[in-house]
Formats: structure tokens, sequence, C-alpha cells
């Protein structure tokens, strides 16, 4: 048997606009409305379902949920705090304190109030107290129901899609990326970002600022409670390169670029680090690799190198998301097994790692995707907003519920 630590945390996670539905004045939204993206709409309606979807998580012996909270709703206008949505998030937490479930809190998931992305958004100067404003005041109002924070969800993949890629809002696209793509983010709507020099200076300021922000909102937070653990997420991708040295100077560069630099950046300012794993990429690579429904190398147990590289950091790592597209459901058990046994291998070898969060608990909305790509343990019929849970799940179930793998 491969047991975890004691008091190891299993479970899934989402994101408020991927799931909760009816968001109307957050940058993607607007984006839906102009047509750049497809529109969310009412989602997997979780604002009003949520008990039901714990109680499934907890069918399915879940301790732990992710989840993150909208900043649309909670500052709908510069400044000012709407304490209504702040009771929702409490009975949220209070929803799953009761089924024994550990929360852990993103701050903010890719999606900005309209008064900010308006007003420049990560571009603005000011944008990292504005941030650090918005993070103590949520965590003032619900940390005494939740001690897990992180602030933001991949800074890398939010600068990269949004600046150099221009397939996020908003929509600015350096034209050399167009060679170097990796990952996808939803290339029909790509045609349609402006395209430029520019993008890239602004992409390195955005990168910065957003260094400061989670900076000075963990020194917010830490002033409100110490015991708080406070992180962010990072995205990390393994680069890894053949004998050739060529591409290992280019996995070294590549890793520096998208993982460490930011690390570096918010040295001393975190507790923790949350790590989302999905995707391996070996430069000078011949095979041909099975993929998953989003054309991702299938590659589970390559999360292992992910903790490797952030073994450094000498932190515990929250394993955030790690997941797959599999509308069939034929590959999620095997990579959910193959993805758990390399954790278990990465602490044999030393690495302290807290929780495996499978992402997603639900189907949802996979950004500029729309609702095709279906990543949940527990599949979404949106015309009935039926849930089902898919064989999978019950594989992980019995993980969670041994606390390893046989
Ligand atoms: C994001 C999620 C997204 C998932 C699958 C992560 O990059 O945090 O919001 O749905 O990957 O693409």
């Amino acid at each position: 048997m491969k047991k975890f630590p004691e008091g190891f945390l299993w479970g899934a996670a989402t994101a408020s606009y991927q799931v909760e539905g009816d968001i109307e004045n957050n940058d993607w939204a607007q984006a839906a409305r102009e047509r750049r993206v497809p529109v969310c709409g009412r989602a997997c309606d979780h604002y009003n379902r949520y008990e039901e979807d714990f109680d499934i998580a907890k069918s399915l012996r879940h301790n732990a949920h992710r989840f993150s909270v909208e900043w649309s709703r909670i500052e709908p206008e510069e400044g000012k705090f709407n304490e209504d949505a702040m009771l929702h998030y409490r009975k949220v937490l209070e929803a799953l304190r009761v089924r024994n479930i550990t929360p852990l809190i993103t701050l903010w998931h890719f999606t900005l109030p309209l008064w900010f992305s308006e007003s420049g958004g990560f571009e603005r100067k000011d944008s990292p107290e504005i941030f650090a404003r918005y993070c103590a005041y949520v965590v003032s109002k619900l940390g005494d129901l939740c001690t897990n924070f992180s602030t933001i969800n991949e800074p890398s993949v939010y600068g990269s899609n949004g600046w150099l890629r221009g397939s996020w809002p908003p929509f600015k696209r350096f034209a050399l990326t167009d060679r170097v793509s990796i990952t996808n983010s939803g290339r029909t709507f790509e045609s349609k970002a402006h395209k430029g020099m520019e993008p890239l200076f602004l992409y390195f300021r955005v990168m910065k600022n957003l260094a400061r922000a989670h900076n000075f909102a963990y020194r917010e937070i830490k002033k409100l409670s110490l015991e708080t653990n406070v992180n962010f997420v990072h995205h990390v991708i393994v680069f890894d390169a053949n004998g050739n040295p060529l591409n290992k100077l280019k996995a070294a560069i590549a890793n520096h670029f998208w993982t460490h630099v930011f690390m570096k950046r918010t040295k001393g300012h975190y507790d923790s680090i949350g790590l989302n794993y999905y995707f391996y990429t070996k430069f000078g690579d011949r095979r041909a690799w099975r993929k998953t429904d989003m054309d991702w190398n299938f590659a589970p147990e390559r999360i292992y190198d992910a903790l490797m590289m952030l073994k450094r950091y000498k932190k515990p790592i929250y394993i955030a998301e790690a997941g797959l597209a599999d509308a069939t459901d034929s590959g999620r058990a095997e990579y959910i097994t193959k993805q758990v046994d390399a954790a278990w291998r990465a602490i044999q070898d030393g690495v302290d790692v807290r929780s495996h969060i499978y992402w997603s608990l639900l189907d949802n909305y996979e950004w500029a995707l729309g609702f095709e790509k279906r990543f949940g343990l527990v599949a979404v019929d949106y015309s009935t907003l039926l849930r089902t849970v898919r064989p999978s799940a019950q594989v992980y179930k019995a993980i969670c519920e041994q606390n390893g793998l046989e």
C-alpha cells in the first residue's frame, strides 16, 4: 500500500466564473457580449446548487475542496464591497464545514470586475494596491471559516494568454508567439486579437505587477492573521529535452521564464506553493504521444518532475489542479492513478506534498473553448443541469478513502 501522510487533502477544484453562472459584470462576460469568447450564461448553476455538488464530493470521500470567489461580485464598483456576496460565500464555507471538507480558497481565478479591466487591469500602476485591498477584504470576512488562501491562479497562463497569444481578455497578441504556441487556449478567437510589438512590453509590465500584487496581498493578509496559509497557484509546465545540448538549453530557458522568474519575484512571500500541472513537453521529442481531448500529451506521471522543480523552494506544495479533458472517461482513471503514484514517489524523494486536488469536480466552462471540453469527475448535462458521477470518480474515491494507492 502506498500510503500518503496523515491529514493529506484529497478533493477537486472549481472556479467561480467556470461554474457559478449568471456573472455579467466581468471582463469575460463583456468579451462574450463582443463575441470574442463563448457565452458562459448559467454555466453549472453552481451558485445555487453548491449543496448538491458538495454532497456529491462528500459521497466521493473528498476531504478538501478548492474554489474561487468572484471578484466582480464582491467589488462590483471600485472600492465598494458587496456584503451580500460575502454572505453567499460564508454559506458556501458553512456547507463545506458541515460536511467536514476543508476549503482552499482562490481569491482571483482569471476574471476581473469590469471597472478594473476597463481602466487597465493589471497594466495599471496601482493594480497591486487595488488587488491587495480586495484580498484583505475577503480574508477579513472569511478568515474565520477558511485558513488556506491562494491569491492568484496561474500568473504565467494569465499573462501569456492575455498579452502574448491574445486568446483571452484583453486579447493583445505578440506576433512571434504564433510559432511557439504550446497550450490550447482557444485558437478560434485568436484571429480577432490586435497584433503587434507593444503586447510584449505590456506583458512584462503585467507579470511584474502580478508579482507585486501577490506580495502586497500576502503582506496584508498576514497582518490580519499570521496563521493563514497564503500562497499563489503556479502552473508549472515541465519543459524537457532529448540529449541535444541546444534542446537542453531551450528547456532550461523555458523553465526559467515560465516557472522560476515568478518564484524569485515573490520570494519570502508565500507559506506554501500551489501547483497546477497539465503539461509535459520535450524539445527534440519524436514520440507520438497519446493525447487528451485538449490535445495535450497524456503524461500524468510527469507531475513528479513538476514537484521536483519546486522542491528547491523548500515549502509545502499543494497540488491545486491536475486533470484532463476526457469526454468518454476512457483515460481518466488511469490518468489519476498514475498521477497519484507519481506524487507518492515525489513524497518518498523528499517533497512535502500536502494535497492532490483534481481539476475539476464538474464539467465546466473551459474559457475560450466554451463548454465542449469535459474535465469533470462529474458530468454535467447543460440543458437539464443534471449531474452524473463518472466511473473514474469511483476510482479516485477509493484513493481518497484509503489515503493512498494499492
Ligand atoms: C485553469 C482552469 C482550467 C484548466 C484546464 C487551468 O489552467 O486554472 O481554469 O479550466 O487549467 O484548462
